[in-house]
């Protein structure tokens, strides 16, 4: 059997584990609740609570007084917090507190006269509310998802503030602060990215390297899995992003000794379980 190594901090962070809690409450207790979009970015844990009456929200769908909406992790536009709160729905807020870090270091720097730079993926539920704090607080900013971009619109401002989505590589944000700060006479800078995310980085970083092959598990839509599997896949040409067990193919195993597995802070515990269970399996 080949041996695994299984990163320490593979499986759901303390953000995911609050709102999928809240989810959970929400759903025994309550009769169900609504989201705006996946609760977390990982299908098999979707389906467990659409069991439980907790659904996303429908297209063109009217909420009605009374019903209740859970606040993802990734937060919300400060405005549309107020919309649901206006219109009556009971609101749960499962924000995660690191995402709540970043609003709050945004009006700061708003507040202290700084052009905001937001180190992040454009159309990312997260990055969105991110964008609804700066807007609601009066400032001006950009967000770039890669030094090209940064490169070819950093505007010619004096005083810059920097922060990052909680969920971005260390990797780039290093990069990027590195190049703002050459090209600016000011910089403030607030490492926004969460310890759950750079652990899990490094953690990879550490593993892909000595393995023989590199098993990262996690939703193709979870950004933070997606970076994982960029990382270890620069470290190691022989790594797997899968969502499930059932995607393994034994002949990924064929001659190698050392296995090597990740996932991302959206994938429970179960899945992780059964991947390396059907590892055993493979390599028996
Ligand atoms: Fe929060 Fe970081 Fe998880 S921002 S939701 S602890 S990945």
């Amino acid at each position: 059997m080949a041996q695994i190594i299984l990163a320490e901090s593979a499986g759901f962070c303390f953000g995911v584990k609050i709102a999928v809690d809240a989810a959970k409450k929400a759903g025994e207790e309550l009769g169900g609740a609504y989201t705006d979009g996946p609760i977390i970015h990982n299908k098999q844990v979707v389906q467990f609570l659409e069991s439980l009456n907790v659904r996303e929200l429908e297209e063109g769908q009217q909420l009605k007084e009374g019903d209740t909406v859970l606040i993802r992790s990734h937060g919300v536009p400060p405005k549309e917090e107020r919309r649901l709160k206006e219109a009556g729905v009971n609101v749960i807020d499962a924000t995660c507190p690191f995402v709540k870090k970043v609003h709050e270091k945004v009006r700061q720097l708003v507040e202290e006269g700084y052009f905001v730079v937001i180190i992040g993926e454009h159309k990312h539920p997260e990055v969105i509310g991110i964008l609804g704090h700066l807007e609601e607080s009066g400032g001006k900013g950009i967000v770039v998802s890669n030094m090209e971009e940064l490169i070819k619109n950093l505007p010619n401002k004096k005083r810059i503030g920097i922060v990052s989505q909680t969920t971005q590589s260390e990797d780039f944000f290093r990069e990027a602060v590195g190049y703002i700060a050459e090209n600016t006479e000011e910089v403030k800078i607030f490492n926004t990215i969460c310890d759950a995310t750079s652990v899990r980085q490094e953690e990879v970083k550490k593993i892909a390297p000595n393995v023989d092959i590199m098993i990262i598990i996690g939703g193709k839509h979870s950004g933070n899995t997606n970076r994982l599997a960029q990382i270890s896949r620069a470290l190691n040409p022989n790594t797997y992003h899968i969502e499930k067990a059932d995607e393994l193919q034994p002949k990924w195993f064929e001659g190698k000794e050392r296995v090597g597995i990740s996932a991302g802070a959206s994938t429970p515990d179960w899945i992780i379980n059964e991947v390396v269970e059907r590892i055993k399996e493979i390599t028996k």
